[in-house]
């Protein structure tokens, strides 16, 4: 809602709340981190952006993967200190840079492919086209935009993922106002940005979703 703070920036009111939810998940990334690393050939890009990057746990273990990928870890500016200290420490910070800014006033047009890993779950659909449509306008032609996010089931049971599933929700409403999607829900919200969705690869309990811009 326009002019009502959303729970990032209410968290910004908070810094220690902001280091305690930034620590929890570089932590979590770096558990789902190997399965990404082994479900999508990243090789031919040549600057991946990652846009609501955080700390850099992702993007900096793909340009380990990858070693003459460029890249740039795109967030608010309250996670560049963290970025930079941990692309140093892993001895990427000649290659991967931070840029800050906010994603739902534009992107920086300066990769061949951005990858967002939980930041679509976050939002609604209005703000999560909001973001995806600033992105599309950021890649080049023939450029890639990967989604990393957990694929809700048409059909959930009542197996433990699923539940898994149903708890992130819940919880993705009460926090920021968003949902966890099934694929046809993420194939809609990428076609009403632009783009249509070229592949999906299963990454553990994660998937990535390869979209081109149409
Ligand atoms: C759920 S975290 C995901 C972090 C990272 N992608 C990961 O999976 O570890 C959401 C990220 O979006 C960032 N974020 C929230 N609002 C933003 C905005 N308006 N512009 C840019 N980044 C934002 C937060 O700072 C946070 O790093």
């Amino acid at each position: 809602m326009q002019g009502v703070a959303d729970s990032f920036e209410l968290m910004g009111r908070t810094p220690g709340n902001v280091d305690k939810f930034n620590l929890a998940m570089t932590e979590l990334t770096r558990l789902v981190t190997p399965d990404i690393l082994r479900s999508y050939d990243f090789s031919g890009i040549c600057h991946l952006m990652d846009v609501g990057g955080g700390s850099g746990e992702l993007l900096g273990a793909i340009a380990q993967q990858n070693r003459k990928m460029r890249g740039t870890v795109f967030d608010l500016p309250r996670c560049a200190e963290a970025a930079g200290k941990h692309l140093r420490q892993i001895g990427v910070s000649d290659r991967i840079e931070f840029a800050a800014g906010d994603f739902f006033k534009s992107v920086p047009a300066v990769a061949d492919a951005i990858i967002l890993k939980s930041i679509i779950h976050d939002w609604n659909d209005a703000r999560s086209i909001s973001i995806l449509r600033n992105c599309h306008q950021s890649l080049p032609d023939g450029g890639k935009l990967l989604l990393v996010e957990r694929l809700t089931p048409e059909t959930p049971t009542a197996t433990e993922e699923d539940k898994a599933h149903a708890m992130s929700d819940l919880n993705m409403l009460r926090g920021p106002g968003g949902l966890e999607r099934t694929k046809k829900q993420y194939r809609e919200l990428l076609n009403q940005s632009g783009f249509d969705l070229t592949g999906v690869y299963p990454a553990g309990r994660f998937n990535a979703m390869e979209a081109r811009p149409r």
